[in-house]
């Protein structure tokens, strides 16, 4: 089915956002419909960034409205963001070297158990993590391994699957494959598909146009703060994109 012919699970609507004398956005409308695959890209300073920090409750618009399955909200925090259930996948600096996978995957979202609640429940983290991870098919080495051993691909799916249990139906991730290798990204990108077929929405900021055509289902070019493409990923190309993304002037 055409996402499309579905109201959209998010939608931005005339977003400003201004840094003193900068515009960083200005007057962008941003949809994502349920289980889309959204491309955000643009060159260094188009706006991508703040534009996921707006959606992820870090940033707060100048001006314009967001709506959330059809209703005004107001995005005050990221855990606004989460219980709204939009996830941001941090990069790796949110993971911690020092600790396992089970206790990267809940930080600071750690079960407890017991009449007081102040044990943390390590069983059920180890449990659901490896749920999550076998679910996703997500390999790591044994699970008392410390994040410091973990290569950049395999701390990068940590980060992606450890959004999965908190139920987000948006996830927002700003260049999940930047730092990677080849083959380390091919398998975050089968990750992203993988989110889509669970069901969740994703919003992918990235710079290569591979990558982007890959996964994505609809590509949205960001360029000086104002959004110049909005384009279906079957009727478009890699060469107009990066046109879109430069400008006619630059050509
Ligand atoms: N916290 C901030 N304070 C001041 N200016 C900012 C801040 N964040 C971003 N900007 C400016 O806003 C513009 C857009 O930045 P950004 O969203 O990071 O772009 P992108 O992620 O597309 O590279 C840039 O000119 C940048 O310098
Ligand atoms: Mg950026």
């Amino acid at each position: 089915m055409d996402p499309e012919a579905r109201q959209p699970i998010l939608s931005l609507r005339g977003i400003s956002k201004y840094f003193g004398g900068v515009h960083a956005l200005e007057n962008v409308d941003f949809e994502v419909y349920p289980q889309e695959i959204v491309a955000l890209v643009g060159d260094n300073g188009a706006g991508k960034s703040t534009l996921i920090k707006i959606v992820a409750g870090v940033y707060q618009p100048t001006k314009g409205e967001i709506y959330f399955m059809d209703r005004p909200v107001e995005i005050h925090s990221p855990h606004d963001a989460q219980n709204l259930g939009i996830e941001t996948v941090y990069q790796e600096l949110a993971l911690i070297e020092t600790r396992d996978v089970p206790a990267n995957f809940f930080l600071g979202r750690e079960p407890v158990r017991g009449r007081l609640g102040i044990f943390v429940d390590r069983k059920k983290m180890v449990e659901d993590t490896v749920r999550t991870l076998k679910d996703l098919g997500i390999v790591l080495p044994h699970l008392r391994t410390l994040v410091r051993y973990l290569s950049g691909g395999q701390r990068q799916a940590l980060a992606i699957g450890r959004v999965m249990p908190w139920g987000g139906k948006v996830i927002i991730m700003d260049e999940p494959t930047a730092a990677l290798g080849v083959r380390e990204s091919r398998k975050v990108l089968d990750l992203i598909l993988q989110l889509k077929e669970k069901g969740c929405s994703v919003i992918v900021v990235s710079h290569n146009m591979r990558h982007v055509f890959n996964v994505a289902d609809r590509i949205v070019v960001l360029r000086g703060g104002k959004k110049v493409g909005d384009k279906k990923k079957n009727e478009t190309t890699p060469d107009e994109i990066v046109k879109l993304i430069v400008g006619a002037e630059m050509l």
